[in-house]
């Protein structure tokens, strides 16, 4: 073989060793905790404390400003201008604090004229926003629909879909790597306006239906009809929003969670549905509900986007956010969505196949006391007379083998996950 294939033939062999899986993007976002109370001081202490809390090491490397960063109008040129009270060092500033840290700045705008806090969005200036976010450095960036702000409720699915498009290419060109972040929650597909998660805007909108849906009253949507108003959102970015806002409540939560059924047919590398930031560690979720609700959250293949005050994290929550095992599930080069096998109502099983054959199992128990639980391998899509190890990944204990089931007893509120293996 001449030297000049060898090389090729050696370079294509190495290759797939570097290529890199892309797994669910983990990070931070200032709207849960802080909402508009943020600035440039701000942002800098929650790097600071990031980098104190050692959560690069843990996974996480984006920290992203969310809406409110803005002036309140565009510049002379139609450009995006940083409010120059919250950040009077501008945005590249603060990407080099970020960076200095060993994370890396991400921002917020919207596919309209304003965003759902009231400043400018990028609805017609999305090439020149596109560079300003690449020009100062920024690797992600959340670009949310606000339909009703904007009374663009009844916006055509198609227009919807090109905003998304255009912007994506304009954000692509700058950076082909940028985590661009859709934040549309199904307007294009009319789920956000009929799905039960939006029962109060649907009254709320009842005033605004047009004489089309007037005719044909709002109605739940089918879980094909949930897939099918998701469909383009991989084309154009790494995660999309599948519901509304998220709260530090255990039913919404729960309701959330309930919403993603069926669309693990749109995750993959690189493709994933986004069920909102986290709130472990936000207003009163106890020890058991924060631990539960990023145990879901990382058998979804959920980006993991931290909402909580990073200055400073109780012991008991930064346990929970920098688990390894548990990080490693969301992780998993796979990228399998879990899916329900089991629902007896308040007890409920997720599966997830992980990329070196085993299987993880999270046990949630929604009800209001403990229960004992029988988690049955044949429950599990696993033959008859199948011997598994198992691990408890809370726990951190390995339990040996066990064969066709194993018992299970789940704190009310809480999870079990079990990593089995061969
Ligand atoms: C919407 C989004 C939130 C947040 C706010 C900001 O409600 O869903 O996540 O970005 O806008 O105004």
């Amino acid at each position: 073989m001449k030297k000049k294939a060898l090389s090729i033939a050696v370079l294509f062999a190495v290759l797939p060793v570097f290529a890199q899986t892309k797994t669910p993007p983990m990070g931070w976002n200032s709207w849960n905790r802080f909402h508009g109370n943020i600035s440039e001081a701000l942002i800098k202490e929650i790097a600071d404390g990031a980098k104190k809390h050692k959560l690069a090491e843990a996974g996480y490397k984006y920290l992203v400003i969310d809406d409110c960063w803005q002036a309140k109008e565009l510049g002379g040129k139609g450009e995006l201008l940083p409010d120059p009270k919250k950040f009077p060092n501008g945005i590249p500033a603060l990407v080099k604090h970020v960076r200095s840290r060993g994370f890396e700045l991400g921002i917020y705008s919207s596919p309209n004229k304003r965003t759902c806090a009231d400043y400018p969005g990028s609805l017609g200036r999305e090439v020149l926003h596109a560079r300003q976010f690449s020009d100062w450095g920024v690797k992600y960036v959340k670009y949310d629909y606000c339909p009703t702000r904007n009374k663009e409720q009844h916006l055509e699915r198609e227009k919807i879909i090109e905003r998304y498009r255009c912007f994506n290419e304009a954000l692509k060109r700058g950076n082909p790597d940028i985590v661009h972040a859709i934040c549309e929650k199904g307007w294009a597909g009319g789920v956000s306006r009929y799905h039960p998660d939006n029962k109060k805007r649907m009254w709320d909108l009842k005033k605004s239906l047009s004489k089309e849906e007037k005719k044909n009253p709002p109605r739940l949507f089918s879980k094909k009809e949930m897939v099918e108003a998701f469909s383009w959102s991989a084309d154009y970015g790494v995660m999309w929003r599948t519901s509304g806002d998220i709260s530090a409540k255990w039913d919404r939560i729960m309701h959330i969670l309930d919403m993603q059924e069926g669309l693990e047919v749109l995750c993959g590398p690189g493709a994933f549905n986004d069920p909102d930031m986290l709130e472990v560690g936000n207003g009163k979720l106890t020890a058991s509900e924060n631990r539960a609700h990023f145990s879901l959250w990382c058998m979804l293949t959920a980006p993991l986007i931290l909402g909580s005050d990073l200055r400073d994290i109780p012991d008991e929550v930064l346990e929970i956010i920098t688990h390894k095992e548990m990080i490693a599930i969301n992780q998993d080069r796979l990228c399998k969505q879990a899916v329900k096998v089991l629902d007896t109502g308040d007890l409920e099983i997720f599966t997830k196949p992980l990329s070196n054959g085993d299987l993880a199992v999270c046990v949630l128990n929604r009800g209001e006391s403990a229960v004992e639980a029988d988690v049955k391998w044949s429950d599990l899509g696993l033959e008859k007379g199948t011997e598994k190890r198992v691990r408890d990944i809370w726990a951190g204990k390995d339990f040996g083998k066990y064969k066709d089931r194993i018992k299970s007893s789940v704190a009310s509120h809480d999870v079990v996950v079990y990593r089995l293996s061969l």
